[in-house]
């Protein structure tokens, strides 16, 4: 999802700025973000290539204008509107040299900010999506692996198709998600971040959130299940009217436990998986997670099953499962212990260990199939049957938005200079 970002240290200028913007047809998402451009910059995960930014502040040193540079390295066109109160010779003459888009004088002059912001719509038509996609995973046994495929399959979205993916921890009892993707420290859990519910913004937010890789933020787990009891489905609800917006794809690890909180976060997914092995144990207890499922009104199409350490083998077979609860295998993974015990041991993702091994495959072709690429010239007839693909795996995509490199580069727009207000 593209968004605009407007960033600003000062809450009611930013407010200001977010009005006019409402009144603008851009056909992106809009952000606020209250911190000062150079942090917001700095802020990993908060801004993607396909983002246009409107920055305001007093001036702009040389330091956001080198940050300003590293997020967009694309020579010639940085998506940015810069807006402060006294621009200067030498600032117009930096930010046209790097291909900003245009700089403002605050006070903003509506019309004048509403041109500018509709040739950014002009230039890069936005997604459609405007709500990230939700996937929740939830388990009838413990150690079906839920946790691993949970993180997994959001460590494979956002590196096979480049999307902005948040995967929380809602297990307080392990936490252990984080760390199948990552050996980074937490520096907050969802714990924490609902402790302070009271004054969450998208700020504090990312400030709690583990950016475990480009395109891939962590909510960590307490791994204390005392604190279990400070969430509530109304803390939960505020992280997802935050995160919704700014993030494609979101993932939760919904664990076994069913409560008003997990509740929540099912209501609000688009696709259940319910992640079992073909062993009797899973399929009784499946079958009464699938009757929960049901009296809570979820339809049969958004619950399905994720069958893990699949072996053909099994006295219960796959559909033996699907009979007994009612649902539909969409996804089968291989065992694969030593790759599994890698990965978690050096605290990187399957993925990125080991991308031939028979798991990372699995989840290849999980993410291929939930969101599919769109089929290419290149695929001829003996390709597909080959099992070759001629996109890249990184290429993003149906519903990713294009980014600027992929784009045609717009004619230079001429630097454009606020009124005086
Ligand atoms: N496909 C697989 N092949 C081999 N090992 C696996 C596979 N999936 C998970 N595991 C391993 O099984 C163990 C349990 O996995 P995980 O912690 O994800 O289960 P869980 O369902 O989340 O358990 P819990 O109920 O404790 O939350 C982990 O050591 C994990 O590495
Ligand atoms: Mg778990």
């Amino acid at each position: 999802m593209a968004k605009l970002i407007l960033v600003s240290a000062d809450d009611t200028r930013a407010r200001q700025m977010l009005a006019l913007a409402q009144q603008a047809d851009i056909q992106r998402q809009p952000q606020l973000v209250c911190v000062d451009p150079a942090k917001a910059l700095a802020m990993a995960g908060l801004i993607h290539p396909s983002d246009f930014l409107v920055l305001q502040a007093d001036e702009f040193d040389a330091n956001v204008l080198e940050r300003l540079r590293q997020r967009f390295p694309e020579p010639g066109d940085v998506p940015c509107i810069l807006v402060t109160p006294a621009p200067t010779a030498d600032l117009l003459m930096r930010a046209m040299r790097m291909g900003v888009r245009s700089v403002l004088r605050w006070p903003l002059d509506p019309r004048e900010f509403n041109e500018e912001l509709a040739r950014v719509a002009a230039r890069t038509p936005a997604a459609v999506q405007t709500e990230a996609r939700t996937f929740a995973f939830s388990s009838c046994k413990g150690g079906a692996g839920t946790t691993f495929v949970a993180a997994s399959f959001a460590h494979a979205v956002a590196t096979q198709r480049g999307k902005r993916v948040l995967l929380v921890d809602l297990v307080q009892q392990f936490g252990d998600a984080a760390f199948v993707v990552t050996d980074k420290t937490p520096p907050a859990t969802l714990a924490d971040i609902c402790q302070q519910a009271g004054r969450l913004d998208l700020a504090l937010l990312d400030a709690c959130i583990t950016h475990a890789h480009p395109n891939l933020d962590v909510i960590a787990g307490a791994g204390d299940p005392v604190k279990a009891g400070d969430i509530k489905a109304a803390h939960l609800e505020l992280i997802l009217d935050l995160a919704r917006p700014a993030y494609d794809v979101l993932v939760f690890d919904v664990g076994q436990d069913i409560n008003p909180s997990s509740i929540m976060v099912l209501d609000h997914s688009d696709t259940i998986y319910c992640v079992a092995q073909l062993s009797l144990p899973y399929l009784r207890a499946g079958r009464q997670l699938m009757e929960i499922f049901r009296s809570l009104g979820y339809p049969a199409e958004r619950t399905q099953l994720v069958v893990n350490q699949f072996d053909k083998h099994a006295p219960v077979t796959c559909r033996t499962l699907e009979d007994a609860l009612g649902a539909r295998v969409a996804h089968t993974l291989p065992a694969d212990a030593r790759t599994a015990r890698e990965a978690a041991n050096q605290g990187v993702p399957v993925l990125a260990l080991a991308p031939h091994s028979a798991v990372s495959r699995a989840f290849t072709q999980m993410v291929d199939t939930v969101f599919p690429q769109p089929a290419t010239r290149g695929d001829g007839l003996l390709a597909r049957l080959l099992g070759h693909r001629a996109a890249p795996a990184s290429s993003p995509s149906p519903s990713s938005p294009p980014s600027p490199a992929q784009t045609q580069p717009a004619a230079r727009q001429p630097l454009t200079l606020g009124k005086q207000a």
